[in-house]
């Protein structure tokens, strides 16, 4: 594995101890179920796959609303981290969610079958999705083609994407990152035009880039010196929806 997932699985244990990471992924949150009229708590039916679910912060927000969320990462610590948290007794209602290490390239990948409700089933073909989501992790991919095409064969016809990262609404979006986390950034956020064209490459139909809400982070002064508690900057966040035919 990468660099980068060597930083992941070294953050794991106090990923969900960084305020900034709770704040986007309430407001992500938020978004989800302004954008996303099928996530019922009456009814939950979605059977949902979140790639880069890191500690699955927001795989718990998302769970109570859809029938089955499988949440995928790279990095093993970040799955180690769910997976602790979802042998806790307060979490023990989350029974839908299954955590799964992989770097995802294949929709008929193996550990991507077995149904979190039906653990026990055996002899399973591949399982498909209603809906694919992701957050703050676009940033992080190499290959954004692969990854929407990856996607695009985990749903059912008729299924969705709804993918929120920050906008590279310039330079100045480079300050998202400390310069000491820049390894495995591989854009500073995604930009409206260029991650429209790659949806739309991909074969997804209905493509939507919106913005889904704005956030207020501390930010380096110089780069490198570290961040600047009070040194607020805004990021806007992008909320990508689109379907498969
Ligand atoms: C900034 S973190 C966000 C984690 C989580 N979504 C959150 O908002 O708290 C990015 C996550 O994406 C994961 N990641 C990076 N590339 C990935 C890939 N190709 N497939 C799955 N996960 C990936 C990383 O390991 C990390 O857990």
């Amino acid at each position: 594995m990468s660099n980068a997932t060597d930083r992941f699985n070294a953050e794991a244990a106090a990923w969900d101890s960084n305020p900034d990471v709770q704040l986007a992924s309430t407001l992500g949150f938020q978004s989800l179920l302004a954008k996303i009229p099928w996530l019922e708590k009456e009814n939950p039916g979605l059977d949902v796959l979140e790639i880069g679910c890191g500690t699955g912060i927001l795989s718990l927000m998302v769970s109570p609303y859809v029938r089955s969320l499988t949440g995928v990462d790279v990095a093993e610590g970040m799955i180690t981290a769910l997976k602790l948290k979802l042998s806790q007794p307060e979490n023990a209602w989350a029974k839908n969610i299954l955590p799964v290490y992989a770097d995802l390239k294949d929709p008929d990948d193996e550990r991507l079958r077995p149904d979190p409700l039906h653990p026990n089933q055996k002899d399973l073909g591949p399982r498909r999705f209603d809906l694919v989501i992701s957050h703050l992790v676009l940033h992080h991919i190499p290959s954004l083609e692969d990854i929407l095409k990856t996607m695009l064969g985990c749903l059912n016809s008729g299924g969705a994407i709804t993918l929120i990262d920050y906008e590279d609404f310039g330079p100045e979006a480079r300050k998202f990152h400390p310069e000491a986390k820049m390894e495995g950034v591989h854009r500073h956020g995604i930009s409206r035009e260029d991650i429209k064209k790659l949806i739309e490459d991909a074969g997804f139909v209905k493509v939507r880039i919106e913005t889904a809400f704005v956030m207020e982070k501390d930010v380096e002064d110089k780069p490198g010196e570290g961040v600047v508690k009070g040194n607020k900057m805004s990021f806007p966040f992008l909320i990508c929806m689109a379907e498969k035919q």
